[in-house]
């Protein structure tokens, strides 16, 4: 049993908690009534029950069904309930989804006007890209993104900047939550069959999903100095912690490529939670973060105790569901370089938005005049885990860049990768969608303008 202590609707709130893998989302429907949180599929997917969450970092929209208890310590969390004006004032989203049309059976609403009000609050006029994580099945979106055009740019109410502002002042310390990377690798190396918890956007699943009682854990979000990416000589070190919306903020300028594939991973919402080490750490062979990474030639910096390693981001996936990483050992950072023109990303999913790629393939060929000089090619979904191309690579080479060169190289993705057939493509789209990235990766950087979003003339 621990305590922990945040900001509800405005109003502080201190609760025991028994077991530290209770979602929100659970506890504000069961034990507070708050109703209007609404459960879709529980997985993260569908954004019905979206809620703001407020820290000295900012307010966020995140899913509450993936989110657990603890980590809401020392935060504010405001609801659809905690929307409206001290005198029942609608929220200016909330009046333009009536004067627009924006709901019909009403299902999905709570989730897209909390999404709203946490855009509107940070100024953002991306609607497309702030509600991509909230799904309608019946009113469509046009009326929900005229409704949130209509107020952006309108100030923030008074009611809601206030109570947002207003943290616990003296939350204590986080429960189940190491304050930093010394006392996680402390804790971590006396404790190695614990599951570590960062953004749990993996983690949440395995509880509301897999049904699945965990052992010991060790939540990292109060370990704040793996949440700082930092200049090196050589580049960037990103820290584990290191979301993957704060990533997507950074990359903007020294990697836009990369930065333009994390926007599309997941949605608003899973972003804002979602971690990079988590992302690595899983392990998974469609996670949107490693082929990029593999690409520009990532360093992973692991931790045990006191004890150090790094090693090349390629060689921690060992194979399917196997990593690189001894018992009590975690991801403490990334290295990155500082540039790369030559980066391109590709994913490959049914949906723009909210998708798991079916195909990720990232490029990174540097130039000597006309010669290629060096190849990094990595791709996800292409075998059991994230994979350079190295056959690809050795085909290009010390050769011209032309497109007979690129070509010639094509058949060696059948060498390199034997992909699998599943729901989401078979093993024969795979291999042909991956050797069309390396002729679309040609064609762009020669200047041929290729864009899969329109129709060109
Ligand atoms: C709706 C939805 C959509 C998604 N879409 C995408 C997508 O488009 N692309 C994509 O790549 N992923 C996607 N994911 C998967 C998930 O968001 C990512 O894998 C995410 O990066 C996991 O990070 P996390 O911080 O939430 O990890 P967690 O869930 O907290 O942890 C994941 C795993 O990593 C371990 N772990 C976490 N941090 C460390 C560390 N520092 N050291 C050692 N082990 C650690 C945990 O113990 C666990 O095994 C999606 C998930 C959801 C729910
Ligand atoms: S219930 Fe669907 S995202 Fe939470
Ligand atoms: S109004 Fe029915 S799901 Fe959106």
């Amino acid at each position: 049993m621990a305590e922990i202590g945040f900001v509800l609707n405005g109003a502080p709130v201190r609760i025991s908690v028994d077991s530290p893998t209770r979602t929100l989302l659970d506890w504000l429907r069961e034990e507070r009534g708050l109703t209007g949180t609404k459960e879709g599929c529980n997985e993260g997917d569908c954004g019905a029950c979206t809620v703001m969450v407020t820290d000295d970092r900012g307010t966020r929209a995140l899913n509450a069904c993936i989110l657990f208890l603890p980590q809401l310590h020392g935060r504010a969390v405001r609801t659809v309930e905690g929307l409206a004006g001290p005198a029942g004032e609608m929220h200016p989203v909330q009046a333009a989804m009536v004067a627009h049309h924006g709901s019909q059976c009403g299902f999905c609403t709570p989730g897209f006007v909390v999404s709203m009000a946490a855009a509107h609050l940070n100024g953002r006029t991306d609607h497309d890209d702030s509600l991509a994580g909230n799904l309608c099945r019946c009113t469509g979106y046009a009326p929900i993104v005229r409704a949130a055009e209509a107020v952006a740019g309108t100030p923030v109410p008074e009611w809601l900047r206030d109570r947002v502002r207003d943290r616990p002042a003296e939350a204590g310390p986080a429960p189940f939550a190491p304050a930093s990377s010394d006392a996680l690798a402390t804790w971590y190396e006396a404790h190695p069959d614990a599951v570590l918890i960062a953004g749990a956007t993996d983690v949440g699943l395995w509880v509301t999903k897999q049904l699945r009682d965990l052992p010991e854990v060790a939540f990292l979000h109060a370990a704040r100095d793996l949440q700082r990416i930092e200049t090196t000589a050589g580049g960037f070190r990103i820290g584990a912690g290191v979301t993957i919306a704060a990533l997507r903020a950074a990359m903007e300028e020294p990697h836009p490529a990369f930065a333009e594939l994390l926007r599309r991973f997941a949605s608003e919402q899973v972003r804002a939670a979602a971690t990079i080490g988590g992302n690595i750490a899983n392990g998974s062979p469609i996670g949107d973060a490693p082929p990029p990474l593999i690409a520009l030639g990532a360093r992973l910096h692991l931790r045990k105790g006191d004890r150090r390693r790094e090693i090349a981001l390629e060689d921690f996936f060992v194979d399917y569901g196997r990593q690189d990483r001894a018992k009590g050992e975690f991801v403490e950072a990334v290295t990155i370089p500082a540039a790369a023109s030559g980066l391109a990303c590709y994913k490959l999913s049914k949906r723009f938005d909210q998708d798991i790629s079916a195909v990720c393939g990232c490029f990174n060929l540097a130039l000597e005049g006309s010669e290629i000089a060096s190849a990094r090619i990595a791709f996800g979904g292409m075998a059991g885990v994230p994979k350079r191309a190295r056959s690809v690579e050795a085909a290009l080479v010390g050769r011209p860049f032309t497109r007979e060169t690129v070509e010639a190289a094509l058949p060696a993705f059948a060498a390199d990768f034997t992909p699998l057939s599943d729901m989401r493509a078979s093993a024969g789209y795979r291999l042909e969608t991956a050797a069309n990235m390396l002729l679309r990766y040609f064609l762009e950087r020669t200047g041929t303008r290729v864009d899969v979003l329109e129709v060109a003339p």
